[in-house]
């Protein structure tokens, strides 16, 4: 039987945040960041219209540049799109990765950064984290030392939730030099306040790309449609690699729709963040420890410390939330934002499972231990 590549025998498998054999009906899914409140409804009428499939689309996808260019002020040839932001983080490395090259990222983080690099044969290293948290004062001093090509930094971070400080920024690119790319994932960008002004950047540093997606904040995660800023050198190199029409024709429609509707996605923002005050403000109100967020999920670690049996516990009352101990941090939980209906249900299913807890063994109660237990 013929073997596959070393690099790709050790890749770790990309695990969803919901099993494939968990019907989306059956679950609260907290567990995968999407958006709970869904597309614009202009975007579901513009796929109403689409009029068929019998030719391929617009390979460079030019209804929905157009619209991307006006939302985010950046040329068109400094704009590439891919079926996802996933998608475009595998081009990355697979443009610039040799086998025995540096990739360097964060712990804990989102981990198809990991992936694409250790694919191409590339050494990850991943700055060693404060305890659940980012060390990010340490990265420049970090780059500067393992010299690598690419650095992936998520910022917000998935599963921390904090934004990169733009000072981290700055020196990380001083400590880069030239010869390396610095790669700014920014799906839960739309989330922050204020939203970081990183775009800005791509004017300054021919050696930043920007990685955006339509799958967080306009509701479109089953579309798979990212986008990614940066110098047209890397624009060119990087759409050698990616394959010929990566966003489909009724993606692009339903894409561009979403984008036009400026404000249904203002909407959705301010939702979320008014829900993730409230989440934060309701797990620390039940003594967990919450690490404050500028994306749409919250990173926390229940009081008792056994993150792993509350997911056990909420899962087997139909709420999916995320395991810290996938992003190697097995004490915290990551939980989506949902709707306020949403939240309910999981407010209540934590106050059954700390009850639950507390309440005395029947035997206690009848007043001693009537047998083995
Ligand atoms: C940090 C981060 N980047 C990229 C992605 C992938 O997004 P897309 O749906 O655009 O592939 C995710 C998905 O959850 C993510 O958390």
């Amino acid at each position: 039987m013929i073997e596959p590549r070393p690099e790709v025998k050790g890749l770790p498998i990309y695990r969803p945040g919901r099993p494939g054999h968990v019907s989306a009906e059956a679950v609260q899914n907290l567990a995968a960041n999407e958006n709970a409140w869904g597309p614009s409804p202009l975007a579901v009428e513009a796929w109403r219209r689409w009029d068929g499939g019998a030719t391929y689309p617009d390979m460079a996808g030019q209804i929905l540049q157009e619209a991307l260019e006006a939302q985010w002020e950046v040329p068109s040839s400094a704009m590439l799109l891919g079926t996802g932001s996933g998608h475009l983080i595998k081009c990355l490395a697979e443009t610039y990765l040799r086998p025995g090259d540096q990739a360097a990222t964060l712990h804990p983080t989102f981990s198809l950064y990991a992936q694409g690099a250790s694919l191409m044969g590339a050494q990850v290293a991943a700055l060693p984290g404060a305890g659940h948290q980012v060390n990010w004062a340490a990265l420049p001093d970090w780059v500067a030392d393992h010299h690598p090509r690419l650095v992936f930094l998520c910022t917000p971070n998935n599963p921390t939730g904090d934004v990169a400080p733009a000072a981290v920024i700055q020196a990380v690119l001083a400590a880069l030099g030239d010869d390396g790319l610095l790669v700014l994932d920014e799906a839960y960008r739309d989330f922050s306040l204020p939203e970081p002004d990183t775009t800005r950047l791509l004017a300054v540093h021919a050696n930043v790309v920007l990685l955006r997606t339509l799958s967080k904040a306009y509701g479109l995660a089953g579309l798979r449609v990212g986008a990614m800023l940066a110098a047209p050198a890397v624009v060119d190199a990087v759409g050698r690699v990616r394959e010929p029409f990566p966003v489909s024709a009724p993606a692009l429609l339903m894409g561009r729709a979403a984008v036009l509707d400026e404000p249904y996605r203002r909407q959705v923002v301010a939702a979320v963040q008014v829900g993730r005050r409230r989440l934060e403000w309701a797990l620390a109100a039940r003594g967990w420890s919450v690490n404050p967020s500028q994306a749409n999920f919250v990173w926390a670690a229940p009081p008792s410390g056994d993150a792993e049996a509350w997911l056990g516990e909420l899962s087997a009352r139909g709420i999916l939330v995320r395991w810290g101990g996938s992003f190697g941090v097995p004490d915290h939980l990551r939980i989506t934002v949902g709707t306020p209906v949403q939240e309910g249900l999981l407010l209540a299913a934590l106050d059954d499972i700390a009850e639950r807890r507390q309440a005395p063994f029947p035997g206690d109660r009848e007043g001693g231990l009537a047998g083995g237990r």
